[in-house]
Formats: C-alpha cells, sequence, structure tokens
C-alpha cells in the first residue's frame, strides 16, 4: 500500500533577517502550493526526486544528500541503523517552480519536512509537528545551514505561525557532543504559536519570476543588520501579530509599512527594481504590500481590504511582469 504525504509551500509575512538573532519574532503563512511524497514497502532503500534524473539509494549522493541525511536522522532517533530500517522506496514531486524558475516559496529544506513526514507515516510513528520541527531543524543546522529555522516552523505546523527564534549555535554545539535523543528531548527555547487572523481580507501573492538564492542574501546582508533594526522590526511584528488577531485594520497597514520601510533601509539587496514595482503598485488603493523572505527577487505578498483594489493590483502586477501566484481570503 502506497503512502502520500504532502507540504505545503511557505512565505514570510513579517520580522524577514532579524530572525536570524535568536529571541526575534517572524511571522510565516503556509501557502497552498503542495510537494507530494509517496513512500511504499520495498526491497531496498531508493528515493527518487523529480529534481533529478535518477533514483539514488543510501550510498553518498551530492544532490540526495538532504534527503539521505533526514533518512539518517530519523533512524538515529529510533536508535537503529539503516540497515534496520525496514526498506521503502521514497518518491518525491512538486518542484515549486515553473519553466526552471522556483517560486521561492518553499525552500531546499522543505524537502527535509517531507521526508519526515512520509517517513513518520510510513512506520506509523505519528510525530508531532514539534517533533517534525526539531528533527528537520537538526538535520539542517548538522549540515551547516544558516537560516533562522522560521520556514520549517511553518511548514511543520502547515499553518500561519509566529516563530520567535533559537540560539542555533548552542544547538549545533548539542549536536556535536550529545546523542539525537539527548539534542531532541532539550528545550531549545524557541515559540512557534499558531496565528489567527480575525480579519477579512485578500491575502496576494505575487512572484517576480526573479529566482533569489537565500543563502547568499543572507551572507549579503548580515552585516547590516543592527541592534536598532531588531527593536524597531520585533516591536512592528509583535504589535502586526496583535493587529491581526485584533483585526485592525489600521494597525495592520501601519506595522507592515514600517517593518518595509526598515528592509528597504537595511540593504539595498532586498528590494530590487521588481519587487519595489510590486510595492509601488499599491499606492492609493485599500492595499498594503512588501517584499518577503530575503528579497532580491522570489515573491511579494499584499494585504487587500478592497476586492475591486484587489484587481487593480493584479493588473498593475501584470503589467510590470508581476504574476499572481496565489490569492486567498484571510
Ligand atoms: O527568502 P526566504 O523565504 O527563504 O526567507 C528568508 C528569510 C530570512 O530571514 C532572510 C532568512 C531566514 O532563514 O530567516
Ligand atoms: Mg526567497
Amino acid at each position: 500500500m502506497t503512502i502520500k504525504v504532502q507540504t505545503s509551500g511557505k512565505l514570510y509575512i513579517a520580522g524577514e533577517y532579524a530572525v536570524l538573532t535568536p529571541g526575534q519574532t517572524a511571522l510565516l503563512k503556509n501557502i497552498p502550493i503542495q510537494m507530494t511524497a509517496e513512500i511504499v514497502t520495498a526491497g531496498t532503500i531508493s528515493l527518487s526526486s523529480d529534481m533529478f534524473d535518477y533514483v539514488a539509494d543510501m550510498t553518498p549522493d551530492h544532490n540526495y544528500a538532504l534527503i539521505q541525511e533526514t533518512v539518517t536522522s530519523l533512524a538515529a532517533y529510533l536508535g537503529v541503523t539503516i540497515a534496520e530500517l525496514r526498506p521503502f522506496s521514497l518518491t518525491i514531486t512538486g518542484k515549486m517552480e515553473r519553466d526552471g524558475k522556483k517560486f521561492g516559496i518553499g525552500s531546499s529544506g522543505s524537502v527535509t519536512v517531507l521526508t519526515l513526514k512520509a517517513l513518520s507515516a510510513f512506520y506509523a510513528l505519528d510525530l508531532s509537528a514539534d517533533t517534525l520541527f526539531k528533527l528537520a531543524s537538526y538535520t539542517l543546522i548538522k549540515r551547516g545551514d544558516n537560516g533562522s529555522m522560521g520556514d520549517i516552523a511553518c511548514i511543520a505546523y502547515d499553518d500561519f505561525v509566529a516563530f520567535t527564534s533559537f540560539d542555533r549555535q548552542q544547538v549545533r554545539d548539542w549536536i556535536v557532543n550529545e546523542e539525537i535523543q539527548t539534542v531532541l528531548a532539550k528545550d531549545w527555547g524557541y515559540q512557534i504559536e499558531v496565528v489567527k487572523p480575525a480579519i477579512a481580507c485578500d491575502f496576494l501573492v505575487g512572484w517576480t519570476k526573479q529566482p533569489s538564492i537565500s543563502k547568499d542574501m543572507i551572507d549579503r546582508v548580515k552585516s547590516s543588520i543592527t541592534a536598532d533594526f531588531l527593536k524597531n522590526t520585533q516591536a512592528s511584528v509583535l504589535s502586526l501579530k496583535l493587529a491581526l488577531e485584533a483585526g485592525d485594520k489600521i494597525s495592520i497597514k501601519k506595522h507592515i509599512e514600517r517593518i518595509s520601510d526598515l528592509l528597504l533601509k537595511l540593504n539595498p539587496a532586498i528590494y530590487n527594481q521588481t519587487l519595489l514595482n510590486l510595492k509601488l503598485a499599491s499606492q492609493g488603493l485599500d492595499i498594503v504590500a512588501k517584499s518577503s523572505g530575503s528579497g532580491g527577487g522570489d515573491c511579494g505578498i499584499a494585504l487587500s481590504f478592497d476586492g475591486k483594489d484587489s484587481q487593480k493590483l493584479i493588473e498593475a502586477w501584470e503589467h510590470a511582469g508581476i504574476e499572481l501566484l496565489h490569492k486567498e481570503t484571510l
């Protein structure tokens, strides 16, 4: 019997770059564009992804390294060797891209959560969203990923979340010195809270069709982060969360605008011309828009409080070469 599981995409609403510093909060929303894994009993472990035109086993393979390392983490977590795992065939599809250009709504990390979800279902482990988050983060930190793991929180919980980040260097040290079960059992000091917006508005995603690599953007922008940027972003992110929960439109607009301005000032690489256009298109409309994630391309988001204005924005985006990737009512 084949078991099928899925993971959603994600987008940052607020708190980008700041969340790289432990204790800072970001808001992220799940995007219902799915990646799928199918897993079935097999004679030996076999891994297949539509990103590559060949199948791998557990022999080290550069392309399949992340999936292989996720399998290795899970086996270690269960206290068994790879050879002791009941063998399976895992097939992953849903590249989250068009014409070879990625949407920028997933992350290289999302395949880790997807693989864990598939293995959890296959071995009937019923891993919680929190354990999925910790196991996926463990795997990525071990590999030297330089992200905040906010994307992993959103994808593991498959929801709109407020993620307060943890000290990744601390966890890195634990990984080197302690058993995986010990590391997983510790309190890492993060917080993941599901956010329930209480406002009727359109949530729109504009795709610039310009792929941006978060890892490189982080390396470029990181040194510009100041204590003031952190303090001001945190204040507005927390206010934005409250405003979303209270359905306070004026405050939502004000704080998204502030967070966007702080990103604009942080580093000119974030708002490239297309993302500037994406934001500019909201001017004069009952809409607030900003870049999402690392910037330099990928996607921007908008919250629209008027259906007609949403339509105007979509048309303006089209003129600017920005494609509406997703639209939903919050
Ligand atoms: O571009 P994305 O969606 O991968 O977002 C990156 C957000 C950063 O804060 C810049 C990095 C991170 O991992 O938090
Ligand atoms: Mg990005």
